[in-house]
């Protein structure tokens, strides 16, 4: 089969397309996936550049999103049949999806959502076990209350943008103005530009010096330590992102504010709730732009630039 091979850790130059041995099934329970689409998360690249060098031997497969077609199932994997149609997130640490064929369990299988293309459902499945578990699971945010979600036009933004919506929160979000009516068009009530403006003195604004219940940060850097200066009293702050540095956390002492550490490592339950939300319409993935697998440097440089001429919105996919 065709597979994106990483020998040696580096810029997207290191992504070399080979053909490797297709996997068999080993394990009565296990299920052989022939992948129509993946996509392009942070932590391919977090990968590729050799950030989790410790947790693996080279040579490796990345990729953490599989919308396919069950292929083959072992003679004890009873759910599944050859050409149900799933989408799932590879378990972290193990074999990843940028290739023709994925070997999983059958119970990290999902049913993917009758309405969605394979590019479509392969933009959702780690974002989506990743949102459910920030707003429902850890912020348990509740209908009325306000959240501000940084980085709205990421992957994981525009899709927690729908989700807090759906729930029936008040969203604020940041993103570049060129983005501010597409972040609208998602449901986002109030736009910030980053780029442009102190996020804490417009919500300090907008919110009257109250500040808002939840903080999702996909951003990171200072954010842990100044974020609490737009929360409320016993608000809640959900980080996805590692924190590199010491932070001060008195701003969050001040505001008895509560954190929650996000690590996603398979998301199967969390994302029957997005399946839900996908199929009843109040929610779309969002796409910044297809590749073929063939192209995965292209989208990694992508999703890597800096200075973009054309603002990220969304999730780069790759088709297989
Ligand atoms: N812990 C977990 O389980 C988990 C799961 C999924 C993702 N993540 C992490 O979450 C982060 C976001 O993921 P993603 O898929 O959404 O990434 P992404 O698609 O690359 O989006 C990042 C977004 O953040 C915005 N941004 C960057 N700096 C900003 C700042 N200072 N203030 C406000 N917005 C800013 C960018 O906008 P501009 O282009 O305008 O700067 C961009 O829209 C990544 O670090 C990823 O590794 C963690």
């Amino acid at each position: 089969m065709k597979a994106i091979l990483i020998n040696n850790y580096g810029g997207p130059d290191v992504l070399q397309l080979k053909e490797v041995d297709t996997p068999y099934i080993t394990d009565p329970y296990q299920v052989l996936v022939k992948v129509r689409a993946t996509s392009v998360n942070p932590l391919d690249y977090q990968v590729r550049r050799g950030d989790y060098a410790s947790l693996f031997d080279l040579p490796i497969i990345t990729g953490h999103d599989v919308a396919g077609e069950v292929f083959e199932v072992g003679e004890k994997a009873k759910k599944w049949r050859p050409g149900d149609k799933v989408y799932y997130s590879p378990r972290f640490g193990g074999v990843g999806s940028y290739a023709e064929y994925h070997l999983t369990d059958e119970t990290s299988l999902s049913r993917m959502p009758a309405n969605l293309s394979f590019e479509e459902a392969a933009a959702v499945p780690l974002i989506g076990g990743t949102v459910w578990e920030m707003l429902a699971t850890r912020a348990n945010l509740k209908k009325g209350e306000t959240i501000l979600i940084l980085g709205g036009a990421g992957g994981v933004g525009t899709l927690a943008i729908q989700i807090a919506k759906s729930l029936g929160a008040f969203v604020y979000t940041t993103g570049q103005s060129i983005l501010h009516e597409k972040l609208q068009d998602l449901g986002a009530d109030v736009v910030i530009d980053h780029h442009e403006k102190n996020i804490i003195e417009e919500i300090q604004a907008h919110t009257k010096g109250k500040g808002v219940d939840v903080i999702i940060d996909t951003v990171g850097g200072s954010t842990l330590s100044d974020s609490p200066l737009a929360l409320a009293n016993y608000g809640r702050i959900v980080t996805l992102v590692d924190i590199s540095q010491p932070q001060n956390l008195i701003h969050a002492w001040e505001k008895n504010a509560t954190y929650h550490f996000v690590f996603t490592r398979q998301s199967r339950d969390e994302l029957h709730h997005i399946t839900e939300l996908i199929e009843t319409g109040q929610v779309k993935p969002v796409i910044d732009g297809i590749y073929p697998l063939e192209d995965v440097k292209k989208a990694h440089q992508r999703i890597e630039e800096v200075k973009r001429e054309r603002p990220l919105f969304g999730k780069i996919v790759l088709s297989v």
